[in-house]
């Protein structure tokens, strides 16, 4: 195939949100998370409240064509009890791709930007419930030291920046946004 100078070229970025795109977010997190129950309502909910407690540390968005079609958040987590944020330490939820982008690294490139970004932070590791099949190729993996209660442990998924167990070390609290009345 000849290469055409002139052909568009469709460069996904990956950056942190900005203030005025709450709404583009919500709506994108709907469209990813049509099939559950709430209909994406319950993660689109947890991205705004997680804003306006000052609780979203990391809030990437995958830009292409001027379209938000990717979104990923972190926000600190409470493990053993301990104060949320003291130990430093995050969850990742909710990550969130366009439905027509899917399977194009854009989740990946998300997820990796935003380790990267929690990195430059000073965290010490980041949590995740998700599927295993996905989220070991990031380097998570279960831990036998930090747990979510309720859930099988192969589902939650640990990744330490600097090899260590947080102390105290035990169940995992996300944000209360995660818990609804
Ligand atoms: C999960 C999600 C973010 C992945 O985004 P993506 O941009 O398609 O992911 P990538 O292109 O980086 O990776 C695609 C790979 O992940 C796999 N994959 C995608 N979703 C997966 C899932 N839920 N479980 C296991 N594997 C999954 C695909 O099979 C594909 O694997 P392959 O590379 O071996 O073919 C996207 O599917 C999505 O938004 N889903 C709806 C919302 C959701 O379930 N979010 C995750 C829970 S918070």
């Amino acid at each position: 195939m000849m290469f055409d100078p002139n052909a568009p070229v469709e460069v996904v970025t990956l950056r942190d949100e900005r203030k005025s795109e709450a709404d583009a977010i919500g709506r994108l997190i709907v469209e990813a998370f049509a099939g559950e129950p709430q209909g994406g309502q319950f993660e689109r909910r947890i991205v705004d409240a997680l804003r306006a407690d000052g609780a979203l540390s990391v809030s990437l968005v995958a830009e292409r064509d001027g379209r938000i079609i990717g979104h990923v958040a972190y926000s600190p987590v409470s493990i053993g009890g301990e104060p949320a944020g003291t130990q430093q330490w995050y969850g990742l939820a909710p990550l969130a791709v366009r439905p027509d982008c899917q399977r194009q690294s854009i989740g990946a490139g998300l997820v990796r930007t935003g380790l990267d970004a929690l990195h430059r932070l000073g965290a010490r590791g980041c949590v995740v419930l998700g599927d295993p099949a996905y989220y070991t190729r990031f380097g998570f993996a279960p831990s036998g030291d930090i747990m979510f209660p309720g859930v099988p442990p192969e589902y939650f998924l640990a990744l330490s920046f600097d090899e260590s167990v947080p102390r105290p070390a035990g169940d995992v609290r996300y944000h209360d946004v995660f818990y609804p009345a």
